[in-house]
């Protein structure tokens, strides 16, 4: 695979210490950067595995000034915030409970909600309300992704139409018992294409197919819905390790 060819930055490091090191300072750069530039920074967060160490890291950088920070998400899983899988619980535990962030500052996905689509509707009303526009879309300063085995982003599943949607902010996913998944909340490709930086944290081999995709001249959105950032309009940075890159 020719990382060289992922859309943007590419930072290749020897393994996931390196990479959650690498991400906490560029998170923290880029939240200040922001709040330099326009008074405030927003920061949008994945779940997953990958991101823990790199939130918790990033809980310390130095000279972030956090009451200027407000937190979103780009995806939520159809649980309680207290549970294992919740990205809020992952967020709660690795940055919100040790950086000085306001509470009024951090606008969860509502994945415990009743009926996810009325609350696909009420975070696309948070998130027009709390961000400023380009297009006509909402726009985070700092977005943070992940990208999955089977080349999902988000959760935009390969597959499924949802990567396509354009007149949404905001989606509900069906769950997916074949695949031992719940259903979901996520940002659709606009959102995330306007975001004004976006870090795709990526760790072990398994991702290196993923991203020979995303890489590769030709490919089918649906089929690897990653391929949205092709179309990032903002910075792009790939932090991932020697496994994920190919270089061992
Ligand atoms: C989620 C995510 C998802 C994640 C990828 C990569 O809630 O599942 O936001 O898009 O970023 O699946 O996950 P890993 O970091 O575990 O590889």
């Amino acid at each position: 695979m020719s990382i060289g060819k992922l859309p943007g930055q590419v930072v290749s490091l020897r393994d996931a210490a390196a990479v959650a090191e690498d991400a906490a300072r560029r998170l923290g750069d880029a939240l200040r950067a922001a709040v330099v530039e326009r008074g405030m920074a927003s920061l949008a967060l994945s779940g997953g595995n990958t991101p823990r160490p790199a939130y918790e890291q990033l809980a310390l950088q130095p000279g972030v000034d956090w009451a200027k920070v407000s937190v979103f998400w780009i995806d939520e899983r159809a649980v309680p915030p207290t549970h294992a899988r919740s990205n809020f619980r992952l967020a709660n535990e690795s940055l919100l409970g040790r950086a000085p962030i306001p509470p009024g500052n951090v606008h969860r996905m509502l994945g415990d909600a009743r009926d996810l689509a009325e609350a696909a509707r009420a975070y696309e009303v948070v998130l027009s309300s709390k961000l400023g526009k380009a297009s006509n879309v909402p726009v985070f300063d700092v977005a943070v992704l992940g990208i999955g085995d089977d080349g999902h982003t988000a959760s935009l599943f390969p597959g499924e139409p949802s990567v396509l949607v354009r007149d949404r902010l905001v989606l509900a996913i069906a769950a997916a018992p074949e695949l031992e998944r719940e259903a979901r909340l996520t940002v659709t490709a606009p959102v995330i294409e306007e975001s004004r930086t976006v870090f795709v944290l990526a760790v072990g081999g398994a991702k290196r197919g993923p991203l020979a995709r995303v890489a590769a001249a030709e490919g089918d959105l649906r089929e690897t819905p990653s391929r949205l950032l092709l179309r990032a309009k903002g910075a792009v940075t790939w932090i991932l390790d020697a496994a994920a890159a190919g270089a061992t």
